[in-house]
């Protein structure tokens, strides 16, 4: 590869460009890096160090807020990212904190649901593993698992504020449940999920309406280190949904955000914008033009592995998206994918990156 001094400012075009990188199955396979990642990203810092093209991770996965995520991310591709470029699938449970800022909210899923949603400003959310272990014997499967869940509960709390926290928990109603990242133990998951949506939110009571459900993704497979691809939220959200339409006489009714809704890729586009803005690469542009909404960019580049999820969204969200399929991921064909065509495959992101950079410089 021919390195070339590269500026977000295409020679061919007043307007700059952009690029969001999908995680699983392009830059990372679990927490190895794949495809030439470190190398292609640091492709776009210049010799000190310095971010020099806009770009932004947009992932569906999370479980852990995006500085923790930005500081593990720069660790293993060894390149300094901010956690403002780093985008989850809960990233957006962000702008819902003002609707349940006090309510009693429930986070779901790997790493540290709880500590994410409060790091958006929930003041009231309890992880799955600590709402459960306010409620006896609600997992009847739970002397046969040969792991624990129990939470880290406040280790200096006496057992009689621990009684009345019990009371206080199973006395209030659970107003959201939010589906921060992958569940983990999904047959007591959907059991205490299917308690709080069928009671109006009180485990064990009579039934009551049914409290809101999110959804950080909506992904059926994603690909981790395990070869063929791996059943992700959207397979977990398919066996709560056919459970509790069965056990429930109205239909479950909740929100999945995530790729490929485009309001993600115009969060990610807003995002670059910024990164650009920052960058202080707007000055050929005048003062006016810090003011302006959408639509700077000239393209959006999508790197992604998922022709389902990371090439349709792109194609959704408009036509400055220029969507590339990489093959180190849950695509794994010759050819282009059939339903959801990208407008460009490679095998893995280095290429990518290699094109863009070809391309726009
Ligand atoms: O759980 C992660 C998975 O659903 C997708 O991650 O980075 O491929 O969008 P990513
Ligand atoms: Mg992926």
């Amino acid at each position: 590869l021919v390195s070339r001094s590269f500026s977000p400012l295409s020679s061919q075009s007043d307007r700059p460009f952009g690029i969001a990188f999908d995680i699983d199955g392009v830059v990372l396979l679990g927490d190895t890096p794949i495809g030439g990642s470190p190398r292609a990203l640091r492709r776009l810092y210049d010799d000190s160090g310095k971010l020099k093209i806009p770009f932004v991770f947009l992932t569906n996965g999370g479980g852990f807020s995006e500085s923790k995520r930005a500081q593990d991310l720069g660790q293993l591709l060894g390149v300094n990212i901010l956690p403002s470029q780093v985008i989850q699938g809960h990233t957006p449970f962000k702008q819902l904190v003002n609707r349940f800022e006090n309510e009693l909210v429930v986070a779901v899923g790997k790493g540290e649901p709880a500590a994410v949603m409060s790091e958006y400003g929930y003041k009231n959310v309890l992880s799955i593993d600590e709402y459960t272990s306010y409620f006896d014997a609600i997992d009847p499967l739970a002397p046969y698992k040969k792991w624990t869940t129990k939470p880290d509960i406040d280790q200096n709390s006496t057992s009689k504020e621990t009684a009345k926290r019990k009371i206080s928990v199973q006395t209030q109603r659970v107003q959201a449940a939010f589906i921060v990242s992958d569940p983990v133990d999904w047959s007591r998951d959907i059991q205490v999920l299917c308690d709080i949506l069928r009671t109006g939110g009180l485990p064990g009571r009579e039934s009551g309406k049914q409290p809101l459900l999110f959804f950080a993704n909506d992904d059926l497979e994603y690909q981790a280190t395990f070869p063929a691809e791996r059943l992700g939220m959207g397979a977990f959200r398919i066996a709560l949904e056919a459970i509790y339409n069965r056990i429930n006489p109205i239909p479950l009714a909740y929100t999945s955000y995530g790729k490929p809704n485009p309001f993600v890729y115009a969060n990610a586009e807003a995002i670059a914008e910024t990164l650009l803005r920052n960058l202080m690469l707007l000055n050929k542009y005048g003062e006016n033009s810090i003011n302006h909404r959408l639509g700077w960019f000239k393209t959006l580049y999508m790197i992604g592995d998922n022709p389902k999820i990371d090439i349709r969204g792109a194609q959704r969200a408009g036509d400055r998206w220029f969507s590339i399929l990489t093959r180190t991921g849950v695509f794994k064909g010759k050819d282009n994918h059939s339903e959801f065509p990208a407008d460009l495959v490679v095998d893995t992101v280095e290429d990518a990156v290699d094109f863009i950079l070809r391309k726009e410089c």
